[in-house]
C-alpha cells in the first residue's frame, strides 16, 4: 500500500497543503509543535481508524474555521483509492471512497492498513488495559470489515445499554427492558471475543519471535514474551468462569450479573473488560519489566502487527513512527528499516533528520521534508535548511 499523494484544507495547523508522496520512505523533520504529529494523525484518519490523538473529530479542523478536509490517493493492491474525509463543526465526519459516500467506515477495510509507533506506546504494557485491547482492536478492524461492524456495533449497544441500567436503577424502570438489549449485545460482543481470541495466538506468536530478536541479551534473559488474551469473565477473581464467548454463553453471563450491574450501574462482563496482557516467562512484564523490556515488547508487537497485515493483503501496510526512531539502537532500526525492504511505506517523523542513518531501496530514495508552523518543504539534501 502506498499513499501517492494528500491533500489538507484546514486540517490542525495546515491552512492548505498539497504533496506528492510517491517515494517509499519519507522523513518529516522539524521542531516541536510544528504539525509533524499532526501530518500522521490526517493519514490515520484515512485508514478509518479514530484518530490516533483527537478525542472529538471537531478538534482536528483549523482553529477559527468551520470545516476541513483530508484527501489521499493510495495505490493497493485492487488497484487506486481516492479516499477522502470531511470534517464539520455541525455535521457528522463524512468519508468518500471514489467520491461516493461510505456511510461506515467498513469499506475502507484493507485500503490504507497502517501502523503506528508513538513515544507513548511504551506504556501500553503496564498503562489501562484500554490500550492493550486497541493493539487487537486496531489489528482486527484493519483485517475484517466484519470486524469492525461488530466492535462498532458492540460500542453503541454498551453506550444504550448503560443509560438502560441508570434508568433502572435511579428511575425504577422495569429490569426486564435489559432482554433485548442482552440479546443483542450478546450478539456483537460474542463476535467480537471470538474474533479477538482467534487472532490473539498469531499475533503472539510473532511477537515472541520479533522479541528473541530485537531484545538485548539482558533482556532476554528475564525469558520470552508470552502475550495472553484474557476474557473478562476469566480475569475477574471472584467471578472466574471457563466460557468460550459464544452468545449463549454471554447472554448467561449478562443473566447472573444484572443484579450487581444494576447496582453499579455498568456492563461488568464482556469485551469491553478483556486484556491482552504481557509476559516474560511467567512473570508479568507490568510489574518486573524493565523499560528496555517495556520497548522491546512493544515494539515487537508493532512488528508482529505489521507482518501480520502484510499477510493478509499481501503487500505491506504503512508504517508511521512518531518521534521513535532517533531513540531506538542499531538492532531495533534495523529490523524496523527491514519492514520497508519488505516492501511497506514508512512516515517517519524526529527532531533532527540529519542524525538518522537511512537507507535506499531499489524502489526509491527517501524523500526529506522540513517542516515549520503547517509549511513544507521538500529538501534536496537532509540537512538544507530553507
Ligand atoms: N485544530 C487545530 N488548529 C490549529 N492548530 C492546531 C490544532 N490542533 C493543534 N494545533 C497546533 O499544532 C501544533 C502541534 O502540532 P504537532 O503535530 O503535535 O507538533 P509536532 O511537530 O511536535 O509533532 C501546536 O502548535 C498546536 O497548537
Ligand atoms: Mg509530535
Amino acid at each position: 500500500m502506498k499513499v501517492r499523494s494528500l491533500e489538507l484544507v484546514s486540517f490542525r495547523n495546515f491552512k492548505t497543503l498539497s504533496l506528492d508522496l510517491s517515494p517509499p520512505l519519507h522523513v518529516f523533520s522539524g521542531l516541536n509543535a510544528q504539525g509533524k504529529s499532526n501530518l500522521l494523525e490526517a493519514l490515520t484518519l484515512l485508514s478509518g481508524r479514530k484518530p490516533f490523538r483527537a478525542a472529538k473529530d471537531e478538534e482536528m479542523i483549523l482553529f477559527g474555521e468551520n470545516e476541513g478536509s483530508v484527501k489521499a490517493a493510495v495505490e493497493h493492491r485492487g488497484g487506486e483509492s481516492q479516499i477522502q474525509i470531511f470534517l464539520s463543526k455541525n455535521a457528522r465526519k463524512k468519508a468518500l471512497l471514489n467520491g461516493k459516500t461510505v456511510s461506515r467506515a467498513n469499506p475502507l477495510t484493507g485500503i490504507m492498513a497502517l501502523v503506528l509507533f508513538t513515544p507513548e506506546d511504551v506504556l501500553t504494557p503496564s498503562g489501562p488495559s484500554g490500550a492493550r485491547r486497541a493493539l487487537l482492536d486496531n489489528f482486527l478492524c484493519q483485517v475484517s470489515a466484519d470486524y469492525r461492524e461488530a466492535w462498532d456495533r458492540y460500542q453503541e449497544l454498551l453506550t444504550q445499554r448503560q443509560r438502560l441500567l441508570g434508568q433502572i436503577a435511579g428511575e425504577g424502570a422495569s429490569a426486564d427492558l435489559l432482554d433485548p438489549w442482552d440479546k443483542l449485545l450478546a450478539e456483537a460482543g460474542s463476535r467480537v471475543v471470538l474474533e479477538r481470541a482467534g487472532a490473539a495466538p498469531g499475533i503472539a506468536e510473532r511477537a515472541r519471535r520479533f522479541y528473541a530478536g530485537i531484545a538485548g541479551e539482558e533482556e532476554k534473559a528475564g525469558g520470552e514474551l508470552v502475550l495472553k488474551y484474557e476474557r473478562s469473565w476469566e480475569r475477574s477473581t471472584e467471578r472466574n468462569v471457563a466460557g468460550d464467548g459464544s452468545r449463549e454463553f454471554f447472554e448467561r453471563r449478562l443473566r447472573q450479573e444484572r443484579a450487581e450491574e444494576i447496582r453499579r450501574g455498568r456492563t461488568l462482563t464482556g469485551p469491553h473488560r478483556d486484556d491482552f496482557s504481557f509476559w516474560l516467562g511467567e512473570k508479568p512484564l507490568k510489574r518486573f519489566g524493565s523499560r528496555g523490556q517495556h520497548r522491546s515488547a512493544i515494539l515487537s508487537v508493532k512488528l508482529a502487527e505489521w507482518e501480520a497485515l502484510r499477510e493478509r493483503w499481501q503487500e505491506g501496510p504503512l508504517l508511521m513512527l512518531d518521534d521513535v526512531f532517533s531513540e531506538l539502537d542499531e538492532r531495533r532500526r534495523q529490523a524496523l528499516l527491514g519492514l520497508l525492504r519488505s516492501g511497506g511505506q514508512v512516515f517517519l517523523t524526529t527532531a533532527e533528520a540529519g542524525a538518522i542513518e537511512l537507507p535506499g531501496t531499489e524502489k526509491g530514495s527517501p524523500a526529506f521534508w522540513r517542516l515549520e508552523e503547517g509549511r513544507l518543504e521538500r529538501l534536496t539534501n537532509r540537512n538544507a535548511r530553507p
